[in-house]
């Protein structure tokens, strides 16, 4: 990225093709005949432009308007996180919005511009929370995955040597963050008991479908998830019950919203959807996607992280601290890297409040006010111009030391650069630091119990062995 080097000013190169059919001839692309990756690589290549016109999914019936400016580079792709120039209303999910009638009518957080004043609001409440409750995060992590890995170990030593890790994580994270946000376990609730994976994972699909595949025939799957919106009753029931258990778990948020300004149900719904939905839905993703890469870079990392995390651990009188977990610069490096690679929320939009110059590396390009605007994450955070010949690869180590810290700044995944922070006025997660804490929070207990582990990784992560540390090195409870 070359300082002071007049781009070449060029139109956005790309056609939209045949109304109606070519949008739903791309979403069959971009789901069964391509892939997501393919779909946006093959289109970059082929107009030779990284910032190109492209229809998105779902298309017809769901959006109204499939049409985008999709931003495929590290230089191009920042300019979603810049709330003066992109209106964020109502863009949250893409070209299309669920119906509020799954979020109790109301439009939630993740939907509101920061012009809208209840955002500030939302925003504010949640970033409380997370402050007044990170006492509770290491202890809340570690009593229920050390349960997991318990279950994991006798899953291993009982039935053909393999444990379902995707699987067993859909039930803890539920339980985690429950206990960690408001202290209580959501299978203690009488309208959830240890139903409540289940339920989330249902009204979650109820909102994602358009976006999401089952690996379903095409023929049966496009016109069920892809075409029309599943009908908001059939998951009221669900609903219901996750509601019974935020409005009786989360008191104390609530007395917080009403001294905020906001009604106890509004910020009910928003506590709701910031945990089932945001974290919840989020970590589902994220930990056997860490799971996953690190299994796949074999001994000689493992070997390293339990040495860095078992000497931290030590010095912190055999406790995991916040303090000792900041001195595991490798392993801070590692879940930064896995983030980098999969970004479990992989698709962000904007529309353009003005017209707009927008910079890819190699040219300059007039956006008219209105246009929508959609960067693919993972074509801008493996992008080659940036992070190099190993773009596309896991490297555990690359953001450890000074020069590693300097690519921080294009590690997208919250909606903004990891060098900076979340607040009212942006658009970034404000979980980000939460999530990079419970990443960590994985591997530190993954390699205090073990020096190794071997995983298969397909449409789940499946642990298939663990060898465990000769010694043990911790207190399991600190
Ligand atoms: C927003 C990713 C966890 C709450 C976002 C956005 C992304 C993101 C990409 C911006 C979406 C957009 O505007 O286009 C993730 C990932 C997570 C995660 C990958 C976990 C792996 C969490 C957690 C919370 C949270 C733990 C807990 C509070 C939110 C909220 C917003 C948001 C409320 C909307 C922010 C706003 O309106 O200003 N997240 N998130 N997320 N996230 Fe997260």
């Amino acid at each position: 990225m070359e300082l002071g080097v007049p781009l070449p000013r060029r139109p956005v190169p790309g056609t939209y093709g045949v109304p109606f059919i070519s949008a739903v001839r791309d979403r069959l692309d971009f789901y069964y005949l391509q892939g997501q990756d393919k779909y946006f690589e093959s289109r970059a290549d082929r107009y030779g432009s990284t910032v190109v016109r492209i229809n998105v999914p779902p298309g017809p019936f769901m959006a109204r308007d499939p049409r985008v400016v999709a931003l495929l580079d590290a230089k191009s792709f920042p300019v979603l996180f810049d709330v003066a120039k992109v209106e964020k209303r109502d863009v949250f999910t893409g070209t299309f919005m669920p119906s509020t009638s799954l979020t109790g009518g109301y439009r939630v957080c993740a939907y509101l511009d920061p012009s809208e004043t209840n955002h500030a609001k939302v925003k504010q409440l949640l970033l409380s929370l997370l402050v007044s409750r990170k006492d509770a995060f290491v202890q809340a992590f570690r009593s229920n995955f050390g349960a997991l890995l318990d279950t994991v170990e006798s899953q291993l030593a009982s039935g053909g040597g393999k444990s379902d890790f995707t699987a067993l994580n859909d039930a803890t994270s539920f339980e985690f963050i429950g206990e960690a946000y408001f202290g209580v376990r959501p299978s203690a609730s009488s309208a959830l008991g240890t139903g409540g994976p289940t339920k989330a994972a249902k009204w979650l699909l109820w909102q994602l479908a358009p976006l999401t595949t089952l690996g379903l025939p095409m023929i049966i799957e496009d016109p069920l998830l892809h075409t029309l919106p599943l009908p908001p009753v059939l998951v009221s029931s669900d609903y219901k019950a996750l509601y019974a258990y935020f409005a009786a778990a989360a008191s104390q948020a609530l007395d917080a919203a009403e001294g905020l300004g906001l009604s106890r149900e509004e910020a009910c719904h928003n506590l709701l959807f910031a945990t089932v939905f945001n974290s919840y839905g989020g970590f589902k993703l994220l930990l056997p996607q860490i799971l996953a890469r690190v299994a796949q870079a074999g001994e000689k990392l493992h070997e390293r992280l339990a040495a860095e995390i078992r000497s931290a651990v030590a010095d912190a009188g055999g406790n995991v601290t916040l303090a000792a977990l900041e001195k595991m610069e490798l392993t801070r490096s590692v879940v930064w890297e896995a983030l980098r690679l999969d970004p479990p929320v992989r698709f962000q939009y904007g529309r353009a409040k003005a017209d707009l110059e927008i910079e890819s590396h190699d040219a300059s390009f007039a956006i008219k006010k209105g246009e929508m605007l959609f960067g693919y994450q993972p074509c801008a955070t493996r992008d080659p111009r940036v992070f190099g010949a190993t773009a596309r690869e896991f490297v555990g180590d690359r953001f450890v030391g000074e020069e590693g810290r300097k690519l921080l700044q294009y590690v997208y995944w919250s909606n903004g650069r990891e060098t900076e922070n979340p607040s009212i006025d942006n658009k970034q997660c404000p979980g980000k630091n939460l999530v990079v804490l419970v990443g960590r929070l994985l591997l530190v207990e993954l390699f205090l119990r073990y020096d190794t582990f071997t995983a298969e990784a397909g449409t789940k992560v499946v642990i298939t062995g663990v060898t465990k540390a000769a010694t043990s090195v911790v207190s399991r409870t600190a």
